[in-house]
């Protein structure tokens, strides 16, 4: 059986003109061209992959024949061999080296800082005020990630930073992940400001690290554990630019992806009413009144639903993959160095798993309804190996912050001001303002 070629393919350019042009709505027609669908970024094939099973396998089962693909090697001159990029062995030793900064034990103790962080949000809103919802939510992620795992002095001066820079960062990666290689020599002003982002974030890190070096005190947060840290058969530590290669790389994963995902629970909860309501009567009998804890969480059914729901509608769009190995996928032979394409998007927007994938309905995620759904279709967080270090940790932060700030305030949208979306590697607001009310 043969692979389709899937349409709108251009010479020389391939499907990077359609894919930049119209983006999701690209990838989520592809599945009617087949299981895998053949895609050409510039002139370069790729293998997009549409069914829920066959991207299990890639990233489960088969996950070990397969490295970080094309796409991220766009990053590398920012995150260099963090472990978002890293590969094999070394990946994996970095991972184990980190988890326990992710543990339950420890997620439990990050999420009274979580809690103090959104309280500090918003004890100065004042009733009527119109507030940027999308920079307030990138602004407490920043926070939160910087207090939680780097103490405070990254966290502090990383705010202002990663705020600018990391946006730049990902559109401009993105752009040069979908465009033939030569568009990345090009002397054009995405090229500088790229450049520049990166030169900023790396040399805030730095500076950072070698003040640590010059006190050498354990801090006990996930910076100390870096920085401690020795290799098992060399007992060397991590080089500086290992250290920032894996700040960076935490924080890349944990801002833009958490902040957006709660912007959007905003703006999502604003537009169902009904939505609204529940989640206000589920947080009223459950919290009463005082602060969220940790062992709230599991109480909060419906709160979650609806953190499932955003999860699905507003994922990351493009996940690559590079074959170390021969695959057979569909019966078709996928030589050893293809690139492998999986988009969370498509899958959460695929008609024969979700009914009407449009509309924003947190009861898909009652329990015999989940059941229904095949293995692969609902990947907000990837699977496998390289399923994502802070899920429990940003899905702890997402249900903090937003059961603290919908247990008092309302979030209104500005009518004269409608949300338009972008899209870069998910989908961002054009803006987000929203005017506090407290609830009454
Ligand atoms: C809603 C929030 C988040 C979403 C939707 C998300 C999504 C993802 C996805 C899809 C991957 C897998 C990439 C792949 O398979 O190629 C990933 C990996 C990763 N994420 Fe997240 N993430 C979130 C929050 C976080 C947070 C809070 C952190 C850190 C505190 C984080 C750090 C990372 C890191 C370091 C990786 C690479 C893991 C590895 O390859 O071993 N992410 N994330």
């Amino acid at each position: 059986m043969s692979v389709s070629v899937a349409p709108g393919r251009w010479p020389l350019l391939g499907h990077t003109p359609a894919m930049l042009r119209r983006r999701f709505r690209f990838t989520s027609e592809l599945y009617r061209y087949g299981d895998v669908v053949k895609v050409y970024l510039g002139p370069l094939p790729t293998y997009f992959v549409t069914s829920p099973e066959l991207v299990h396998r890639v990233l489960v089962n088969d996950g070990g024949s397969f490295r970080k693909g094309m796409m991220f090697d766009k990053f590398v001159p920012y995150l260099g061999n963090g472990l978002l990029l890293s590969n094999g062995t070394f990946h994996l030793r970095q991972r184990r080296l980190m988890q326990p900064a992710f543990h339950r034990e420890r997620i439990a103790g990050y999420a009274k800082t979580m809690v103090r962080a959104v309280s500090e949000l918003v004890s100065p809103w004042r009733s009527g005020e119109v507030r940027a919802v999308d920079k307030d939510m990138q602004g407490i992620a920043v926070s939160i990630v910087g207090e939680t795992l780097f103490s405070t002095e990254v966290g502090q001066r990383a705010t202002v930073e990663a705020r600018r820079s990391i946006p730049i960062v990902i559109k401009q990666g993105m752009v040069r992940a979908l465009s033939p290689s030569f568009v990345e020599r090009l002397p054009i002003p995405g090229n500088r400001r790229f450049d520049e982002a990166i030169e900023r974030m790396r040399s805030m890190v730095l500076d950072v690290v070698s003040e640590w070096r010059s006190e050498g005190a354990d801090r006990g947060d996930l910076l100390s554990m870096l920085l401690l840290a020795r290799d098992e058969e060399t007992g060397e530590h991590m080089t500086d630019d290992q250290i920032c290669d894996e700040v960076l790389s935490l924080f890349t994963g944990a801002v833009e992806t958490t902040a957006l995902a709660l912007a959007w629970a905003f703006h999502e909860i604003a537009r169902h009413p009904e939505v609204e309501q529940r989640l206000h009567a589920e947080l009223d009998r459950v919290l009463s009144g005082r602060l969220i804890t940790f062992d709230d969480l599991p109480k909060l059914t419906f709160t979650q639903q609806v953190v499932n729901e955003v999860l699905r509608m507003y994922p990351v769009w493009i996940l690559m993959r590079r074959a170390t190995a021969e695959v057979q996928l569909a019966g078709e032979r996928i030589p050893a160095g293809s690139e492998v394409t999986v988009s969370p998007h498509a899958l959460h927007f695929d008609s024969r798993f979700y009914d009407n994938p449009h509309r924003f309905d947190p009861d898909r995620w009652q329990l015999e309804r989940v059941r229904q759904l095949p293995k692969g279709a609902f990947i907000p967080f990837g699977a496998g190996n390289r399923q994502c270090i802070g899920n429990s940790f940003a899905q702890t932060e997402i249900l903090i912050v937003l059961a603290t700030i919908a247990a008092r305030w309302r979030l209104v949208p500005v009518p004269a001001r409608p949300v338009r979306v972008k899209f870069t590697s998910a989908a961002y607001p054009s803006r987000m303002p929203m005017t506090v009310v407290p609830r009454g």
